[in-house]
C-alpha cells in the first residue's frame, strides 16, 4: 500500500485544541479530537438524542448511530460488527470479560500475563485467579531494550494454559510485540489470545481476526475519539462465554451480550467520526492511512532518539537505537539526571510542553526497570506531532539538563 505522505501541518488544522500552540505529548494518556468528532457528538445530542428501539425518528436515528458505530469499530479492529461490545473504557470491559472467561475455567488452569502490560491487562487476571484458584504466570521483558521476551513467554505455555493476555504495545516504553507469534503460540497451546490494543491503536492498523486474536480491547480516546471502550470478541467465544445481562438481552448478537445498560450514544457517534477521520488520512483507506502515520512517526522517533543521545544525563528506557525506530511507537520514557520526574514534567509544562510522569499504571514494566519508586517522564508523539515540536522538547530538556 503506497504511503499517503502524511503532512502533520495539514491535519493539525482539523484539531481545534492544537491551535493553542501547546505541545501535546500526553497522547499515550489521551489524544486530542478533530472538529469532525466533536461536531458528530454535538449533532447527536442536539438532533437525535434518544434511547434505542422506539417507533419514532430520534430513536431510529439512535439505532443507526449504534449500527454505524459497530461497523466502524469492526473495521478499525479487524472484526465483524456482531463481535463488538462498547463499554465505559477498556479496563471495565476487561474486568467483565476476564470474569466471564474465568467462570468457564477449572482450578489449576493457567493464565499467562506479561511484564510489558498496563495493569488493566494484569489486575483483572490476578483477581479472577484468586477467585477461581487459577495460576498466573508472568512473561518477562528484556531490561536492556524494554521489549517482551517472546521466547520466555512461549516457554511458559503448557497444557493448562487457557489465556495468554498480552499488550500489542507498551504505553510506557513504546515497544511493539510480535502479536502474530504470540497468538500462534497461544493457539498451539489451545489457549485464548487476549490483546490490549489501547496503546497501539493510534499508531498501527489493528488486525484481530487475521492474527488469530480472540479478544482485542481498545479505547477511542487514545485514537482521536471520545472517552469510551471497545472490545472485539471472536464470535464463537462471545457466543459461549457466560455474560451478566438482563433477560431481554438474551437474544442479542454475540459481542453485544457484554454490553450492560444504555451506552454513551454520543461517544459512539464520536468514535465513528474518529474512524472516518483516520480513513480520510488514507483517502478512504485505513491501511493507507496507517502507512502514512507509521512513516511520519518513525521519522519523529528517529529525530528524537538522535537528539536524546546528545543530551548529557538523559537516561532513556526502551529501544534507544534510531535505526530501530520502526520497531517502536513514538512513546519515550526517560529520566533526567537524578531529577524528580514530576518536577521535570512540571518544568516542561511551564514551557507549554505536556508530558506525563509516574508509572502510567504500567506497574510491571516499571518494576522490571527498577523504576517502581521513582517513576519516569513520558513523552508520546502522535501523527499530528511536528518536527518543530520534537525540537522544542529536545531544547527544553537540554536547558533542564544544564
Ligand atoms: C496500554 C493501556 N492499556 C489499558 C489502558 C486502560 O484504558 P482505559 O482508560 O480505557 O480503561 C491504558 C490507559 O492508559 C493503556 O495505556
Amino acid at each position: 500500500m503506497p504511503s499517503t505522505g502524511l503532512d502533520p501541518h495539514l491535519v493539525r488544522e482539523r484539531f481545534p485544541a492544537l491551535a493553542s500552540g501547546d505541545v501535546f505529548f500526553d497522547g499515550p494518556g489521551g489524544s486530542q479530537m478533530p472538529a469532525e468528532v466533536i461536531d458528530a457528538m454535538v449533532a447527536y445530542m442536539r438532533g437525535s438524542n434518544a434511547n434505542l428501539g422506539g417507533a419514532f425518528r430520534t430513536s431510529e436515528e439512535s439505532d443507526e448511530v449504534l449500527e454505524r458505530g459497530r461497523a466502524a469499530a469492526a473495521d478499525f479492529t479487524g472484526s465483524e460488527p456482531e463481535e463488538i461490545a462498547f463499554g465505559a473504557n477498556m479496563t471495565t470491559l476487561n474486568f467483565q470479560l476476564a470474569h466471564a472467561v474465568a467462570r468457564t475455567l477449572e482450578p489449576g488452569d493457567e493464565i499467562v500475563v506479561t511484564d510489558l502490560d498496563h495493569d488493566a491487562n494484569v489486575s483483572p487476571w490476578l483477581l479472577v485467579a484468586a477467585d477461581h484458584d487459577l495460576v498466573v504466570r508472568e512473561a518477562p521483558i528484556r531490561a536492556e531494550d524494554g521489549t517482551l521476551d517472546a521466547e520466555a513467554l512461549e516457554s511458559l505455555l503448557g497444557e493448562r494454559t487457557r489465556v495468554v493476555a498480552f499488550t500489542l504495545a507498551s504505553n510506557a516504553l513504546g515497544s511493539v510485540t510480535d502479536a502474530g507469534r504470540i497468538a500462534a503460540a497461544a493457539a498451539r497451546a489451545g489457549a485464548l489470545a487476549w490483546a490490549d490494543a489501547v496503546h497501539l491503536a493510534p499508531h498501527r492498523r489493528l488486525r484481530r481476526a487475521e492474527l488469530g486474536i480472540h479478544v482485542l480491547l481498545c479505547s477511542p480516546y487514545k485514537f482521536f475519539g471520545p472517552h469510551l471502550g471497545v472490545a472485539a470478541i471472536e464470535r464463537s467465544l462471545a457466543e459461549r462465554l457466560p455474560a451478566d445481562r438482563v433477560r431481554p438481552a438474551a437474544e442479542w448478537p454475540p459481542g453485544h451480550r457484554f454490553e450492560t445498560g444504555t451506552q454513551s450514544h454520543e461517544a459512539i457517534a464520536g468514535a465513528t467520526a474518529a474512524v472516518d477521520y483516520l480513513r480520510s488520512l488514507g483517502h478512504g483507506d485505513l491501511d493507507a492511512a496507517f502507512e502514512g502515520i507509521r512513516d511520519h512517526e518513525e521519522s519523529l522517533s528517529r529525530r528524537f532518539l538522535e537528539g536524546a543521545a546528545e543530551l548529557p544525563g538523559l537516561d532513556l528506557y526502551g529501544i534507544a537505537d534510531p535505526a530501530r525506530a520502526r520497531e517502536r511507537t513514538p512513546t519515550f520514557c526517560f529520566n533526567l539526571g537524578d531529577g524528580d520526574p514530576r518536577a521535570v514534567a512540571a518544568a516542561l509544562g511551564e514551557r507549554g510542553i505536556y508530558v506525563w510522569d509516574g508509572d502510567y499504571y504500567a506497574l510491571a514494566p516499571m518494576r522490571a526497570l527498577g523504576l517502581s519508586e521513582r517513576g519516569a517522564v513520558r513523552a508520546g508523539f502522535l501523527h499530528y506531532t511536528t518536527e518543530d515540536e520534537v525540537d522544542r522538547l529536545l531544547v527544553a530538556l537540554g536547558e533542564l539538563a544544564g
